[in-house]
């Protein structure tokens, strides 16, 4: 099939990869002139496991090209793909606006029938609203009789595993209310679901609001495990024993039940903030989901409160080592990292910091650019720790699992261990002589 897809972000450049990979052929889209020019010559604009090998391969092949042209990409296409970002507005809705471009351009290019599929998380309604857009474009063009269908196609990737994510997805969600376009979409997936995963039709506003509810209901998980952590802190307790207690319920399940630092990343906050604002419009109170945020926000600064409680308010001439800057691993991606909160609040405080982060310290220069006289990148974790007075894990990356104690025990200037991932035993680091904090482990008495 021929396809084009409008945004060469996270899910533009996964999607359209991975649609070549199965024998498509695909034209990615962007208006970036840097980025496609990049692009064409290998240079990737993320970090994301196993992707790079794949577009490298794919261009070879001759199954995938890059265009700032919309009339390329849709020349020979029978499907389109919106994968443009919609970032938080000020209110916390989000800001459609590069969606309603996309939707523009296309119904100022297209000549023949065209099956436009938003894969761009957007608030419900958004369907009509590109159909509309669509439908205008092409009455100006003298056009109307063209024929096109929109369908809400929302993906699920999680970044650090977006290739498998998209290769072996647990299921497809399919908005639409056009037999014909269902099976034509259906015939799509059908490589990527040679396990049976469900490739699931519905109606649009269903799919719509799937991907939303389906952030929400991972974030809660998320924030309510963080609340109980705290309990287990304030009462006794340890939250792991309860994370497997719970989890073995085969209606609860273990997945995303882990506590820690909060939740960062591009879809969480932000889609989170967009379903409150989306019940508010109409009328909805969204306590659940409002909840859910607040104790994100606080949680962030768990870590925080705990260095207060060791070394007091004021931090000056205070040096803390951090691992781990990206909002999780495997990822170069600072957005809503819970790092920034915790760099940010230990600055003000009077202390410097030493951080260090496989993959993300180039964007972390950029995102915390007015804290940088502050802040000393390392060029590895041992540097980072080096005369720290405590070190604080924020980001579980693999490589700070199985440390070597003893060295970093020698470089430091005081043996103190804030782990925001739970990443060690308490029983060990005792042993190990380390003063050691960690999340609803009862390590830590506020
Ligand atoms: C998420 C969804 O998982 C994905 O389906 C959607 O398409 C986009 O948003 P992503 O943001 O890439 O993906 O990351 P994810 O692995 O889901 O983690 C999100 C955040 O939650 C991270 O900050 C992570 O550290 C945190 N998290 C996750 C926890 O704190 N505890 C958990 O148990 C799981």
């Amino acid at each position: 099939m021929n396809i084009c897809v409008i945004g060469t972000g996270y899910v533009g450049l996964v999607t359209g990869t991975c649609f070549a990979e199965m024998g498509n052929k695909v034209w990615c889209v962007d208006v970036d002139t840097e980025k496609i020019a990049r692009l064409k010559s290998g240079i990737l604009p993320i970090y994301e496991p196993g992707l790079k090998e794949l577009v490298m391969k794919n261009v070879a092949e001759k199954r995938l090209d890059f265009s700032t042209q919309l009339e390329e990409g849709l020349k020979d296409a029978v499907v389109c793909f919106i994968a443009v970002g919609t970032p938080p507005g000020e209110d916390g809705s989000a800001d459609i606006s590069y969606v309603v471009d996309a939707a523009s351009n296309i119904g100022a290019t297209m000549n023949k029938y065209l099956i436009v599929v938003n894969k761009s998380t957007v608030p419900v309604g958004t369907a009509d609203k590109v159909k509309n857009i669509i439908k205008q474009q092409l009455t100006v063009r003298a056009q109307a009789d063209l024929e096109f269908d929109v369908v809400s196609n929302p993906e699920f990737l999680k970044e650090g595993a977006a290739v498998a994510d998209f290769m072996r997805p647990d299921r497809v969600v399919i908005g639409t209310d056009n037999v014909r376009t269902a099976e034509l979409m259906k015939q799509l997936y059908e490589p990527f679901s040679r396990n049976q995963q469900p490739i699931l039709i519905m109606d649009i506003k269903s799919a719509e609001i799937t991907k939303y509810a389906a952030n929400a209901m991972l974030a809660t998980r998320i924030s309510f495990m963080n609340e109980i952590a705290q309990l287990c802190d304030k009462v006794g307790g340890d939250i792991a024993n309860v994370r497997l207690g719970i989890g073995s319920d085969s209606r609860i399940g273990m997945q995303f039940l882990y506590a820690g630092s909060g939740y960062g990343g591009s879809c969480f906050p932000k889609d989170v903030k967009e379903l409150v604002s989306t019940g508010c419009k109409n009328g909805i109170a969204m306590d659940v989901v409002s909840a859910v945020e607040a104790v994100n926000e606080r949680q962030k600064y768990y870590l925080v409160d705990m260095v207060k409680k060791r070394f007091g308010e004021a931090l000056n001439g205070r040096r803390f080592a951090i691992w781990g800057l990206a909002f999780k691993p495997q990822t170069d991606d600072m957005r809503e990292a819970p790092s920034i909160t915790i760099i940010k609040s230990l600055i003000d405080m009077g202390a410097t910091i030493q951080a260090y982060d496989p993959e993300a310290i180039e964007q972390a220069k950029t995102v915390l650019g007015d804290y940088a006289t502050s802040i000393t990148y390392s060029k590895d974790m041992l540097e980072a720790v080096h005369n720290a007075d405590a070190l604080l894990v924020v980001t579980e990356w693999r490589q700070f699992r199985q440390p070597d104690f003893a060295e970093i025990k020698s470089k430091m200037n005081q043996p103190v261990i804030f782990d925001g991932r739970n990443q060690y035993r308490t029983e060990q680091m005792a042993r190990l002589g380390f003063e050691y904090y960690c999340i609803g482990r009862s390590c830590y008495v506020q």
